[in-house]
């Protein structure tokens, strides 16, 4: 018998997503935020997302057995909430809401998803709708997408889910096992967002600035240790400090913070503006070492013994793509294989849950062996969108694109590169991004100029043949989703002069640190992305004709977007990005796109690229 489930994320007012499974195996992920142009698609429902899976797949809704969705009622006989009660004694509203009134925020979600679902033209009396608890959900995406089958240690950090901010567990025969959570206000992810905030970062997105900017600092300067601590297997955030609702909140501007009036008595004003610069340098950096400390210290604490039997590990929520924690994780002698969820924020759990409730209905699912989940256009698309475009870009045809799209770059150019199908989660992993030459001392600021325009401390990723990782880089396993963060290797590295490691902080950008300088970050670690024939073949085959003209299987990868936007999803996304920025080549499916007016060097380039054979 067939069992289709479609899971749907939201839950908590961001990241709405949807994800398909027939029979085990994944058809269709995305976010809604790639459909409706808004970053997070804050609250909003995962319809557009759950419209295309059951488009990709060429269903119905009567087609669908189960919704999972990831969020879930929690008893009142549990702790989780009147931990939450007992925490937060100082806002006795919030406190007694938990206790009589502890699952509203299900309640409201669930008629959110029913509505929801009735315009995608479901029929509720049919449907089955199926909680899944928040770390449930994320542990599922890890532990279930892994494909591990030996028994497996499953951790999971987040901000929060109903209540529970961290989750340990284990993992056998398909079946999940909580071992111990933590619940709000006692968040490892909740905290990290606060001095997010607090570095003039938002939330969600600000956590990889703050991470981006720590390398800069020196986390001995600042002791923050005081703001949460890990005893007798219990983490406790200081919320005197951090973690804080109602009056304990930080207010500027009619907006209130995760943190308080005692955190900026202590550590100075919030910081403004894009500038990586002192003292904020150093908070990120104390930050980011409490974090990995804590992180550390808790998954000995619970999961030790389980990851001293097997060394497998599986990895999700928010605080799984902290890739500096990730690569602390891989570096521990008894870790043999990591796992980490490539959605790990709350998109993810639309996977997850649904993965979850397949399980328990007896059918295993497939392990996740790549991303690329969301819609794919074909060449008609791409002429059409063109057409419709008010701009009228000109388009020519190319056959052996990675070869030619490979020369241009060679020669310095930048390229936007739209291939197949869409990435699900939140890195651009070949489908939609944007590549140039890694080996370019003025690539980063090429492409901030141009394109990112965004804060100059930060390093770009690079994607290396997977088969070449190793002698770039010092890692010895794949990193197909930009999860683990690796030095560049010793034989590629320049040694700064003494005069250049003087150098304080964002001064230290313009030295170059390697052959391949656009992605490698002050500390010469960088963020990697192994590329693998199987999973992406004309991605593979663009950066090896890269590397047959000049030797080196490294090149810049960022994503297809704009900063604040999310990135590109549709050609007429596509478009709409590469003719209100300063990129001047696109290949998009078999089409070529060039503002050559813009750069007449790019046109020779691009001849000399279309003539090859
Ligand atoms: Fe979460």
């Amino acid at each position: 018998m067939s069992l289709t489930i479609l899971g749907l994320s939201g839950a908590l007012s961001h990241d709405p997503s949807a994800a398909l499974y027939i029979d085990g195996k994944l058809i269709a992920a995305v976010e809604e935020e790639r459909f409706v142009r808004d970053k997070h698609a804050k609250n909003r429902m995962p319809y557009e997302s759950a419209k295309f899976c059951l488009e990709q797949a060429g269903i119905k809704p009567s087609d669908v057995d189960v919704v999972a969705i990831p969020f879930a009622p929690i008893s009142i006989f549990e702790k989780a909430r009147w931990h939450y009660a007992k925490r937060y004694w100082y806002a006795p509203d919030r406190a007694l809401d938990a206790i009589f009134a502890g699952n509203r925020r299900y309640y409201r979600y669930k008629k959110r998803i029913e509505w929801c679902l009735q315009q995608l033209g479901f029929d509720l009396k049919k449907v089955k709708l199926q909680p899944v608890e928040h770390h449930l959900a994320h542990a599922s995406s890890a532990y279930h997408c892994s494909g591990f089958t030996e028994k497996t240690a499953i951790l999971g950090i987040d901000g929060k889910g109903e209540y529970a901010t961290t989750f340990f567990g284990w993992g056998e025969n398909g079946k999940i096992h909580k071992i111990k959570e933590f619940y709000d206000p006692d968040s490892l992810g909740g905290l990290y967002g606060a001095i997010t905030e607090f570095l003039g970062f938002e939330m969600l997105d600000g956590e990889f600035k703050v991470m981006g900017m720590a390398p800069y600092g020196d986390a001995a300067r600042y002791d923050f240790s005081r703001l949460a601590k890990f005893e007798n297997g219990e983490l406790i955030i200081n919320t005197d400090y951090a973690n804080v609702i109602g009056f304990r909140r930080y207010k500027e501007k009619g907006k209130g913070y995760y943190f308080s009036p005692k955190l900026i008595e202590w550590l100075g004003p919030k910081r403004e503006g894009d500038i990586a610069d002192d003292p904020y340098i150093h908070y990120a950096a104390s930050m980011q070492a409490l974090f990995e400390k804590l992180a550390l210290e808790m998954m000995d604490y619970y999961l030790g013994d389980i990851i001293k039997q097997t060394g497998k590990i599986a990895f999700a929520g928010g605080c799984a793509l902290n890739v500096k924690l990730n690569q602390k994780i891989i570096a521990r002698d008894e870790v043999k294989e990591l796992f980490v969820q490539p959605a790990s924020g709350d998109a993810g759990t639309a996977v997850g849950a649904a993965a979850y409730v397949s399980h328990q209905r007896g059918v295993p699912v497939e392990k996740m062996e790549h991303v690329y989940l969301g819609p794919s256009y074909s060449n008609e698309d791409v002429i059409a969108a063109c057409v419709r475009h008010p701009s009228k870009p000109v388009w020519q045809k190319i056959d052996n694109v990675p070869e030619r799209i490979a020369k241009i770059m060679v020669d310095g150019n930048p390229v936007a590169w739209f291939q197949g199908r869409m990435e699900f989660g939140p890195r651009a992993l070949g489908g939609r991004s944007i590549l140039g030459d890694a080996r370019s001392p003025l690539m980063q600021k090429t492409l901030n100029l141009k394109v990112k325009y965004r804060e100059s401390f930060r390093p770009f990723a690079p994607a290396v043949l997977a088969e070449d990782a190793n002698r770039w880089f010092q890692i010895h396993c794949d990193s197909p989703y930009m999860l683990l963060v690796a030095d560049v290797a010793e034989r590629h590295r320049i040694a700064m002069t003494e005069a250049q490691r003087a150098l304080f902080g964002i001064d230290k950008l313009n030295v170059p640190r390697s052959s391949i300088p656009a992605v490698t970050h002050v500390d010469y670690s960088a963020r990697v992305q192994t590329v693998h024939k199987e999973t992406n073949p004309k991605f593979h085959e663009l950066i090896s004709s890269f590397k047959n003209r000049t030797g080196c299987p490294v090149i810049v990868n960022t994503s297809f977007n704009v900063r604040g936007e999310p990135i590109v999803c549709t050609p007429e996304d596509a478009f709409r990005c590469f003719m209100g920025t300063g990129i001047e080549a696109l290949a998009i499916g078999n089409c070529f796109l060039a503002k050559e007016r813009q750069n007449p060097a790019l046109k020779q380039s691009y001849e000399s690229a279309f003539e090859l054979d």
